[in-house]
């Protein structure tokens, strides 16, 4: 392996809980409950689950078949997978982290359908909730990280968001910080009033909200979530760009974009030629954003593999790094004096003058 690249503690805000199990975790997991996979070991597993060169979302997004089974509707595997994630967080030199997930998508009973072809079961997505949580705060007080979570509505299930921001709601004060929208952005949401009306409430309550748009949908979809949604942040959101106007104007209102390099390329989102990538454009107009591994598994990857590849094909500096985590630090959704102390902490290991007009 190359040597590391910012050696620091770094911030990391869009990562899916569901796209970043430990494969041998899934092994294990199968075996315990009898569940045959298509792979006896660790290696033939991950050929399955792996993306090994750039695909359509369709192929992407058939990847968590390959798995999801195995861990939704299974307790101790929700919990597991919680507390596992923040170890291999912590392990990547990462302070802070934002983890996102569908709470239905773990579920085997109270969800409608109920998802990847599961038995009905006794596990409901307020207890997936429940779990995640319980896994994440074992997880920060073993590796010494602070954890918290985003819920995550899907495009294609307008039904479940209502659910998902009255979880975010109850479990606020568990490490609950954020509402995400996911999925299929061809799918309008201004015709689906469960997505509308949800980030309504979250608004009415002060639930932060970022939403994926402009990955693989148009400037218009990042318009939407911006006006409609009133998203403080948005998923990747590459494709804004293609819309000046919308741009400039975002540049100006300091919109947070959580940008996913290593993702952007193996979706298919971007060119898969990183000289031509959007990064480019984001970074020269000093935009505000993060950088983020988006579903780890899936792209076989780490946070280190997404910092060096800005740092190799776009010219990243150590300057930059700083700048970008700082970035993130502000735009993260902890309530007001956390995130004061997470910048100083910040400050303090980059050996920066403390912004006094924080
Ligand atoms: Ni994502």
């Amino acid at each position: 392996m190359s040597e590391q690249v910012f050696n620091k503690p770094k911030v990391e805000l869009h990562v899916h809980l569901d796209g970043a199990f430990r494969v041998q975790t899934i092994m294990d997991i199968a075996k315990r409950r009898g569940i045959r996979l298509p792979a006896d070991t660790t290696e033939e597993m991950a050929e399955y689950i792996i993306l090994q060169k750039p695909a359509t979302l369709t192929e992407f997004i058939g990847k968590f078949a390959v798995y999801m089974h195995v861990i939704a509707g299974d307790r101790e595997a929700i919990k597991r997978i919680a507390y596992e994630f923040v170890e291999d967080k912590a392990k990547e030199g990462v302070i802070y982290i934002e983890v996102r997930y569908s709470p239905h998508l773990m579920a085997n009973t109270q969800v409608d359908p109920i998802p990847w072809n599961q038995e009905v079961g006794d596990v409901s997505p307020d207890e997936v909730v429940q779990l995640v949580n319980q896994g994440l705060s074992e997880g920060e007080r073993a590796f010494n990280i602070k954890a918290r979570s985003i819920l995550c509505c899907m495009r294609h299930m307008p039904s479940w968001s209502m659910e998902v921001v009255e979880l975010c709601k109850k479990y606020r004060k568990e490490g609950v910080v954020g509402i995400d929208l996911a999925g299929d952005e061809s799918l309008n949401c201004e015709a689906q009033t469960g997505h509308t009306q949800a980030y309504e409430e979250a608004l009415r309550c002060g639930i932060h909200r970022t939403v994926h748009a402009g990955e693989v949908g148009p400037p218009s979809v990042v318009q939407e979530a911006v006006e409609v949604l009133k998203a403080e942040r948005i998923g990747h959101g590459y494709r804004t760009i293609e819309d000046q106007n919308l741009y400039k104007k975002l540049l100006a209102q300091n919109m947070h974009f959580e940008l996913c390099p290593v993702s952007s390329k193996l979706t298919g989102a971007c060119d898969p030629d990183f000289t031509k990538h959007p990064i480019i454009r984001f970074r020269k107009d000093r935009a505000n954003y993060s950088l983020n591994t988006d579903d780890p598994l899936i792209f076989n990857s780490t946070l280190q593999l997404d910092y060096s590849t800005v740092q190799d094909y776009m010219g990243f500096t150590e300057e930059e790094f700083k700048r970008l985590n700082i970035n993130s630090a502000q735009s993260c959704f902890l309530p007001d004096k956390e995130k004061m102390d997470l910048l100083h902490k910040l400050y303090e290991a980059y050996g920066m003058v403390q912004d006094t007009a924080f």
